[in-house]
């Protein structure tokens, strides 16, 4: 019998929940585990492989200790998480926020594996974390934080076996620390250790713009299907740093309007629209979001209630929830963010008739464009911008298609349907690789 042959031992078994989880508060990994019990359904006989899934294959917590300025000693607890490799090495990003935990960590791993499988990309799913809010340090305290957390870290990355890349709150700076920290540490330049690095280091043209570029390609798609033109749609985005802020500058210049920005510092409205490239300015002037010209300040409960076509969600998870998901005027949700949907939330969206291209299609264009990154590190040659954008766009619009197509075929939602894709991928791959030894 061969290995994809198996009974389906495990269909609709339910999941044990490890003991290093609450089992009363799971956490984020929870809305994971549910996604992948609402699929299990739908995977035939590789369901006998359900379990790979959800269990992450290797965590590492490390202590991360560092002189602060003022000559004390802190201490901070990160996180590697490589969540499954069956089809290549580990990809994810590292977050600093003082709210991080090992079950985010999970979640947000187990969504990477989910999202290299669905554009498919030959890659695992990975992520870090560092528990601390970096508002709080300088920066040479934060290059001690990132220089010592890569050190710990070394241990379980590499070009070939994880590769991070920046997730909230680091970026370019924090991975050419990283990248160099690794070299040191193995006595070469490896460029191809992490991605989103700077593009004078081996970086790639077009990354810092490809996860919001991924959230354009896939909600313009959805709009051609759903018939609601582009010119004119009235846009609402959650969070206005990396991702955000290039979603709404991108739908800002294909003619979209965005009527609604909410960031950490606040909401801002506008029915006229408010111009991305002015908030920009604006918000790096004044540091906040709020008292930007044309616009009103509204509550931010409020943000969720707005008049718009279109609601990105692009800050951190668990934004949409039973208490505002029947609020949302949106015909269409574009999931910038990991994670921003609970479940249930995105049940009552579906029984509203309201479209979600989900975080797991929506954001891939970020690792995409890493993809691209690494392969032109390995190769030391580098493309150009345009053509970078075009095999995004190549790739983003291939993968829409395809999920769209799965999501029709089996009367489904379109979140369904990537994982029914990816999780097919991934045990497949698990299935002809066998158990080893
Ligand atoms: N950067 C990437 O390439 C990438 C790729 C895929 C997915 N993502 C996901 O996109 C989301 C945003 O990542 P990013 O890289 O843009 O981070 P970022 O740090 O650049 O920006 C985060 C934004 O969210 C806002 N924010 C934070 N807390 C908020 C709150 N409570 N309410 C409202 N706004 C809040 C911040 O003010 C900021 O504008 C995350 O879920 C991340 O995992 C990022």
């Amino acid at each position: 019998m061969t290995t994809t042959d198996q009974p389906t031992a495990q269909s609709g078994a339910r999941h044990e929940i490890p003991s290093y989880l609450d089992p009363n508060n799971i956490g984020p990994y929870e809305i994971y585990l549910e996604q992948v019990d609402r699929v299990t359904p739908y995977l035939g006989k590789l369901a006998y492989w359900v379990e790979t899934l959800k269990r992450p294959k290797r965590i590492l917590v490390v202590d991360v200790p560092v002189h602060l300025d003022d000559g004390t000693v802190a201490h901070f607890e990160g996180y590697r998480v490589q969540h499954n490799t069956s089809r290549g090495p580990a990809k994810g990003g590292v977050r600093y926020h003082q709210d991080v935990t090992l079950s985010e960590v999970m979640a947000l791993s187990a969504w990477m594996t989910i999202k290299n499988a669905a554009v498919n990309l030959p890659y695992g799913g990975g992520k870090g974390g560092i528990r601390l809010d970096p508002r709080k340090y300088s920066q040479g305290e934060l290059e001690r934080v990132t220089r010592r957390y890569t050190t710990e870290i070394g241990l379980i990355i590499g070009p070939e076996k994880d590769i991070p890349a920046p997730d909230v709150n680091t970026g370019p700076q924090t991975m050419a620390w990283m990248m160099d920290t690794y070299s040191m540490n193995v006595g070469r330049t490896a460029t191809g250790v992490v991605t989103g690095k700077p593009v004078s280091l081996g970086g790639s043209l077009g990354r810092a713009d490809a996860t919001g570029r991924g959230v354009f390609v896939t909600g313009a798609e959805a709009m051609s299907k759903l018939g609601m033109p582009l010119e004119g749609a009235r846009i609402a985005v959650q969070g206005f740093g990396n991702v955000g802020e290039a979603a709404a500058r991108i739908f800002h210049q294909h003619g979209a309007k965005i009527v609604a920005i909410q960031d950490v510092t606040g909401t801002v409205y506008s029915a006229a629209g408010i111009d991305p490239g002015k908030a920009l300015a604006h918000l790096k002037q004044t540091g906040r979001i709020t008292g930007l010209e044309g616009t009103e300040e509204v509550q931010k409960d409020e943000f969720w209630s707005v008049d718009c076509d279109v609601l990105i969600p692009a800050a951190l998870e668990k934004q949409i929830t039973l208490q505002n998901a029947d609020k949302i005027k949106a015909k269409l949700v574009v999931e910038g963010a990991n994670g921003p949907t609970i479940p249930a939330a995105d049940d009552l969206l579906a029984q509203k008739g309201v479209t979600v291209v989900p975080d797991v299609l929506a954001n891939a264009g970020g690792v995409s464009v890493s993809y691209f990154e690494w392969v032109q590190d390995f190769s030391s040659f580098f493309w150009t911008e345009d053509e970078i954008n075009a095999r995004l766009d190549r790739i983003m619009r291939e993968a829409f298609q395809s999920l769209w197509d799965v999501k029709e075929k089996h009367g489904v939602t379109l979140r369904t349907a990537v994982y029914i894709v990816a999780c097919t991928r991934v045990l497949e791959a698990r299935a002809l690789r066998g158990l080893y030894p």
